[in-house]
């Protein structure tokens, strides 16, 4: 029997909720694994995992006994008090990261205002970002976000940012002067629509910075925790960045993320937050992570991100109408005509993907199997949108 509860709630919703998002018609009701239902019991293959978070699939059955667990015992204290699951987190980042110390956050663009403020103490104000990179829609974070949409209406902004051209380190060199304080970059980048740089960038990125005595921050938010292949990306070119930022598939679909820093700290009283590395969100990411590790899930990525992308070319060598397919393990964008159309194509025939202006952009959880990977390459094959 069909109900429509799903149009009650997208009506309640344009009059209730403040109007910034566009989100997808449909309600979700419940997930497990690599599938969401909505409200109307309607079952969808899931490929974009929240934005990047869901990476142990959802109500990932360690996460949910952790969080059942922590929950009856200590939800909070603040940071006035030590609790374990907190300095068990940090302890577990730091070795999985090699870098030396912790900050906790609630989310991506709280890790990267920390390490703006980390960063920003001493007598060099200026931090570079990449044209095109994403870093959050907070002030800090957004003066270094790219797209002149979501900064122009909020400026003036925070003073000392600028942005070089990324995958170009002589337009990087260039850009730093003698107020530079750091250079922050994504590794990939997402949000722009999954933009790979050349290998040995990161690295002559490091290079750089090292020369002139600044610091190198990277924003592993989108891709930490295994998305690309390997736990972090940064490890694809054996560097050591000064700072990294993560979040999204720290907690496992709890709201957490961190600034992780190396030869440099902050002084007692220079950050806080009331929330930060609660001992709940800390059980859920010890949990996330541990399921990560031991299933070896980077590797999973690596292995069905390539299986996807070999497929995909092969479609759009027959007869799809597909511009481009880049991607890096289970990070992938697909150039087509009509990103949104080809979107809301999926929906209709049960799966669920995001896009970035004509990219159409998969991020599914890192347990996804063959199976999964056949049955979305089955619905795109078919789609109306995509045919020539
Ligand atoms: C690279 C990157 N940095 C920062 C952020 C901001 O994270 P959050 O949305 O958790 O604030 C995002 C979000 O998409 C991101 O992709």
């Amino acid at each position: 029997m069909e109900n429509f509860k799903d149009k009650e709630i997208i009506e309640k919703e344009a009059k209730f909720y403040t109007h910034t998002f566009s989100r997808l018609p449909v309600v979700i009701e419940r997930g497990k694994g690599m599938y969401l239902w909505d409200v109307n019991g309607t079952k969808y293959l899931d490929m974009f995992a929240g934005i990047g978070v869901n990476s142990v699939g959802h109500c990932n059955k360690e996460v949910v006994k952790a969080i059942k667990k922590q929950v009856g015992i200590l939800m909070h204290t603040s940071n006035w008090l030590y609790t374990i699951p907190q300095i068990e987190l940090a302890e577990k980042l730091t070795k999985i990261s090699g870098m030396e110390k912790v900050f906790f956050t609630n989310d991506g663009t709280e890790a990267v205002e920390a390490a703006i403020k980390l960063v920003r103490r001493g007598k060099k104000k200026e931090i570079i970002a990449m044209e095109h990179d994403f870093h959050g829609r907070t002030l800090g974070s957004l003066s270094l976000t790219w797209k002149e949409n979501f900064r122009k209406p909020f400026e003036p902004l925070i003073p000392f940012t600028k942005f070089a051209e990324y995958n170009n380190i002589d337009a990087l060199e260039k850009a730093i002067t003698e107020n530079t304080a750091a250079v922050l970059l994504e590794p990939i980048q997402s949000e722009s629509g999954t933009i790979i740089p050349d290998k040995g960038y990161l690295k002559a990125v490091r290079q750089l910075c090292d020369e002139k005595g600044i610091y190198m921050l990277v924003d592993e938010v989108a891709v930490g925790f295994g998305r690309t292949g390997k736990m972090f990306c940064f490890q694809y070119e054996n560097i050591m960045p000064d700072v990294v930022c993560i979040a999204k598939a720290m907690g496992g679909g709890f709201p957490i993320g961190a600034m992780l820093c190396r030869g440099i700290d902050f002084n007692p009283g220079e950050h806080g937050g009331t929330y930060i590395g609660n001992p709940l969100a800390c059980a859920s990411a010890n949990a996330a992570i541990d399921y990560i590790t031991y299933n070896n899930l980077p590797e999973n990525a690596r292995i069905m991100g390539e299986y996807l992308i070999k497929n995909l070319n092969e479609l759009k060598g027959k007869n799809l109408k597909i511009k481009e397919i880049r991607g890096k393990g289970l990070l992938i964008g697909i150039d087509v005509e009509d990103a949104k159309k080809t979107v809301m194509e999926l929906i209709e025939n049960g799966i669920l993907t995001i896009y970035t202006g004509n990219t159409v952009r998969l991020l599914p959880p890192l347990i996804i199997s063959k199976k999964e990977c056949d049955e979305f390459l089955d619905v795109l094959s078919k789609c109306k949108s995509l045919k020539k």
